[in-house]
Parts: C-alpha cells; sequence; structure tokens
C-alpha cells in the first residue's frame, strides 16, 4: 500500500500528512498563523511566507515521528504547487523537491483545488466519477464537473468575490476579527436571518454563476444604518448567501448531466447551515450528497497527500524543475467570466 507524505503552505496553514492508499490518515498536523495575521485583519504574505519556512521542516519530522517512520518509508511526496501566495507555495514545492532528490521518491506538484476537489474521496470510498462539485473557499466560487482526477469542467464561477472571502469581510465589518467564517457563522445562530433585506445576486440566471459583491455592500449599508442588531446582519447575510448557493447550484444540476453525487469542499463548506441546505437541495434532485469532515474542508496536507495518491496509481509524477503557480484553473479551457475577478 502506498504512502504518500503531503505539504501544504499556499495560505495561512503550515501543514504536514501522511495517507495511505487505503484512506489511512497516518498522522497529521497543522500550524495555524491565525495569531500572526490577527493584528491585520487578514493574511499577509509576507508574514506567511516566513512562517511557514520556520515551521514546515518540524512538521514533517513530527509527522514522520507520529507514524514511527522515515523519509524512506515513504513512497512520494505531494506538494502543494498552486494556486496561492507565492511565496509559501514555494516555500513548501522546494521542500518537496528537496525531500524527493534526497530520498529518490517522486515530486507530485499538486493544484491545491485538486486538492479540495478530491478530499471527498478520502474519506468516502464509495464516491465515484462524475460528481458535481461546489467549491467554496476564500479564494474560489465554482461549480465543477469532477469527472476524474486531473479531469475537470468548470460550469460556473463567481464574477467578483469568493464565498470565503464574503463571510470575512461581513466578520471584519461586525468586528468579529479574523479568520471570520467561523465567527460570522457562530452569531448568525443568534440572529433572525429574515430581519435585514439583502439581495440576491444573480438568482435565477441561467448560467450558473455567482456573484457576491453586491451582497458585501449591502451588508455594509445594513450595518452603518444602525438600525440592526449584528447577530441579524450576521444571519441575513448567511441566509442570503445560501439562497444564492442553493439556487445557483439547483442551476448546475440541470445542466450537468448525470452525476454520483453532489459534492461541497473547501473552507466555507465547513459551515453546517450551508451544509444543511445542500442535504435538503440534494435530497429533492435525488442525488447523494456527500460532505467532508470539517477538518478535511478549511486546509490540510492530508487532502494534498490524497491527490498525491490518485496521481501516483495513474503512473504521474512531476519534474524537479516544476515552478510554482500563483494562478492555475482546474479546468485550463474555462472562459474567463465577464467582471470575474483573478484571485489565487
Ligand atoms: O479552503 P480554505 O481553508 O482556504 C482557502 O483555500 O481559501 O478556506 C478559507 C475560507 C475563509 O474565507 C474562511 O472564513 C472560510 O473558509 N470558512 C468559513 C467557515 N470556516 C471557514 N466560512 C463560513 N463558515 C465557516 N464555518
Ligand atoms: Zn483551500
Amino acid at each position: 500500500m502506498e504512502i504518500v507524505l503531503g505539504i501544504e503552505s499556499s495560505c495561512d496553514e503550515t501543514a504536514a500528512a501522511l495517507v495511505t492508499g487505503d484512506r489511512t490518515v497516518l498522522a497529521q498536523r497543522i500550524a495555524s498563523q491565525d495569531e500572526a495575521h490577527r493584528p491585520y485583519g487578514g493574511v499577509v504574505p509576507e508574514i506567511a511566507a516566513r512562517a511557514h519556512a520556520e515551521k514546515l521542516s518540524p512538521l514533517i519530522e513530527a509527522v514522520l515521528e507520529d507514524a514511527g517512520m522515515k523519509l524512506g518509508d515513504v513512497d512520494a511526496i505531494a506538494a502543494t504547487a498552486g494556486p496561492g501566495l507565492i511565496g509559501g507555495v514555494m516555500v513548501g514545492l522546494v521542500t518537496a523537491k528537496a525531500l524527493a532528490m534526497a530520498s529518490d521518491r517522486p515530486l507530485l506538484a499538486i493544484n491545491h483545488l485538486e486538492g479540495h476537489a478530491l478530499s471527498a474521496r478520502l474519506s468516502d470510498a464509495s464516491l465515484g466519477f462524475p460528481f458535481l462539485l461546489l467549491l467554496v473557499s476564500g479564494g474560489h466560487c465554482q461549480l465543477l464537473l469532477v469527472e476524474g482526477a486531473g479531469r475537470y469542467r468548470r460550469l460556473a464561477t463567481t464574477i467578483d468575490d469568493a464565498l470565503g472571502e464574503a463571510f470575512d469581510k461581513t466578520a471584519k465589518l461586525l468586528g468579529l476579527g479574523y479568520p471570520g467564517g467561523p465567527a460570522v457563522e457562530a452569531l448568525a445562530s443568534e440572529g433572525d436571518p429574515g430581519a435585514v433585506k439583502l439581495p440576491r445576486p444573480l438568482l435565477g440566471r441561467a448560467e450558473p454563476h455567482f456573484s457576491f459583491a453586491g451582497l458585501k455592500s449591502a451588508v455594509l449599508r445594513a450595518k452603518q444604518s444602525g438600525e440592526h442588531r449584528d447577530a441579524d446582519i450576521a444571519a441575513s447575510f448567511q441566509q442570503a448567501a445560501i439562497d444564492c448557493l442553493i439556487d445557483r447550484t439547483r442551476r448546475a444540476i440541470a445542466v450537468a448531466g448525470p452525476v454520483e453525487a453532489l459534492v461541497v469542499a473547501g473552507g466555507v463548506a465547513a459551515n453546517q447551515a450551508i451544509r444543511n441546505a445542500l442535504e435538503t437541495l440534494a435530497d429533492e434532485t435525488q442525488l447523494r450528497f456527500v460532505a467532508p469532515p470539517l477538518a478535511l474542508c478549511t486546509d490540510n496536507a492530508a487532502m494534498i497527500a490524497w491527490a498525491g495518491v490518485e496521481r501516483l496509481r495513474m503512473g504521474q509524477d512531476d519534474p524537479l524543475d516544476f515552478v510554482a503557480r500563483p494562478r492555475w484553473p482546474l479546468d485550463p479551457d474555462a472562459v474567463a467570466v465577464r467582471g470575474a475577478g483573478v484571485k489565487a
């Protein structure tokens, strides 16, 4: 059974994990940089890159020790090679290249989004292809038809902000600090989702694209009006976001053709209200619903190791001169959508 070391360093989590071909996570460790970025209310790329450089090697040593293994016991080294903050990505990728060279094992340069996309297959052995994926993270909001590892057809994307970004901005506006998603979710549970009238951008449109910039501005106006409780704003924002997600995903189900399941992945997939709404949609449309456990939704290295397992099985590996990619779409044929902000 193959054993893959996974490395993740594309944003503000430094992570390492050892995962086997039979879906056992032998060891995993994550060092969060929340404290370092908190004073700035968001991720500072230079601080992130330095922290990754400091923390990564000890984390890799720790997971090997946790699993009682040596580098020589590992069959391949997988690292996020993009998209993301380039300084951090380079720290992880260069480390992986050095380990691959020293141990004479193959290097797998993993697309971070592919890590998220295949994470549900790590937690659910019965999930086959094709499946419809809602990928919602800090930098992305996409609907993808996943036909296989490395085979993605983008059905929709956001024409402006990512949903995680909208959660983070809402949190900042309400003084909830960083990281914002979980804090907005917690406050929303104390509020009335119908209290504040907020827009549902692109609802009912034929193409299943997303837009969250208008919603974000409306949240700002609601806060500035001084007429609403913060909990009501949080709950109304979350409800508007859910209504958009469900309408757009319903549209994608209609155009995707036959699929095995509806899958949600990415950091925002940790939101329980969003998971519940998607599960209801899946029931209505008679699709199986698969959501990875919370720890596999937010950035982690187990998903990177698992994407490595999938690619290793396809007989793939990457050259040691593979160049880190700050931008790296899963579907290279997807056309740019007017208004789409290009974010890592
Ligand atoms: O996938 P991820 O960990 O990093 C990226 O690749 O972007 O996603 C991070 C995003 C952040 O915007 C964070 O606020 C959001 O996921 N997030 C949440 C929740 N937990 C994390 N958003 C809403 N509700 C949550 N419970
Ligand atoms: Zn991510």
